[in-house]
């Protein structure tokens, strides 16, 4: 694997079913001592519950150490320069998960560090959520290859890595946005091109129906993402039609799963009390952003010698 995880391609299709096999493994063996003296810096510039609480969980199960730095106490480009930053933390740590607004952020501070950068989420992917995610519907599924997802909304940073995770490891990805609101271009032809080398099919139409029609997965997220909150009222407006129900799930597969990353505004993109349905596995996909981080971090500070017993 590459020295960081700032995107989905900076993974092979190998290297995803490598994680997804350890986070197997792992998440039956429970606490390890893998990571014993191994410290992981935690930096955000944006809040969190699942990720800084996964990560933290993640490193200390493995018999490592963290620390948390707030955006009041860094001041991340701000009170120091972002290479600053990472020359200084590499001489402390040896692993740094950052959320950033800008990716580019990400990307100078993975540039000027010594040690792996995680993308912990930016402005463009999320990757940890995308790999927690094909491990929970490997998971419900038994398999990645031909399952089909459909993804219902704003063509964001959830969008993004998923996307491109699904074509990487053969699964065909459907998407519905409104106009304005698909995945941007360049991530949408290079996930085009994995799907070409993997047997993958992608589809991207403005009609949730024709998304979710047979669909094994159906997947939505939240209409404002953090950083958009001017925008709330404009993107309610423009999403109205775009909410996951009842009667959208019902085109699905009878046994097709529900997921979202979380947070999650009831009542927006999911109707009220659709999460707490038999179909929906979001609390899983919560869960598994521990056992997949645990299996990254492993694998990124070398400390798994372990046979694979999970995915195949
Ligand atoms: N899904 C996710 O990243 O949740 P948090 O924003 O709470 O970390």
């Amino acid at each position: 694997m590459k020295k960081d995880l700032l995107s989905i391609s900076d993974l092979s299709s190998e290297d995803i079913r490598l994680l997804i096999s350890r986070a197997v493994d792992m998440k039956a063996q429970g606490w390890l001592s893998l990571l014993d003296r191994k410290i992981l810096a935690i930096m955000f510039e944006k809040p969190s519950l699942r990720t800084r609480v996964s990560f933290e969980v993640a490193m200390r199960q493995l018999g490592g150490h963290t620390i948390y730095l707030s955006p009041a106490e860094v001041g991340v480009g701000k009170r120091e320069s972002v290479p600053d930053v990472a020359r200084v933390l590499s001489r402390y740590v040896n692993v740094i998960t950052a959320r950033t607004f800008s990716h580019q952020t990400l990307e100078i501070l993975a540039g000027h560090s010594g040690v792996p950068v995680i993308n912990a989420l930016s402005d463009l992917e999320h990757p940890c959520q995308a790999l927690a995610d094909l491990l929970t519907i490997y998971e419900k599924k038994g398999e990645l290859d031909g399952v089909t997802l459909a993804f219902i909304g704003d063509g964001d940073n959830v969008a993004h890595s998923l996307i491109l995770a699904a074509s990487l490891v053969g699964m065909n990805f459907r998407i519905a946005s409104p106009a304005g609101y698909r995945v941007q271009d360049r991530i949408l032809r290079l996930a085009q091109d994995y799907a070409a080398d993997n047997g993958a099919e992608i589809f991207c139409t403005e009609e949730p129906r024709l998304a979710v029609k047979g669909a094994d997965v159906v997947y939505t997220d939240v209409w404002t993402s953090m950083g958009q909150e001017a925008e709330a009222e404009q993107r309610q407006q423009i999403f109205t039609g775009y909410q996951v129900d009842g009667e959208l799930l019902s085109l699905a597969k009878g046994d097709a799963i529900l997921m979202h990353p979380l947070p999650a505004h009831h009542g927006q993109e999911v109707a009220e009390g659709i999460l707490d349905s038999p179909q929906s596995v979001v609390f899983d996909q919560a869960e598994n952003r521990m056992h997949l981080q645990k299996a990254l971090l492993a694998e990124m500070l070398g400390g798994l010698e372990m046979p694979l017993a999970g995915y195949r």
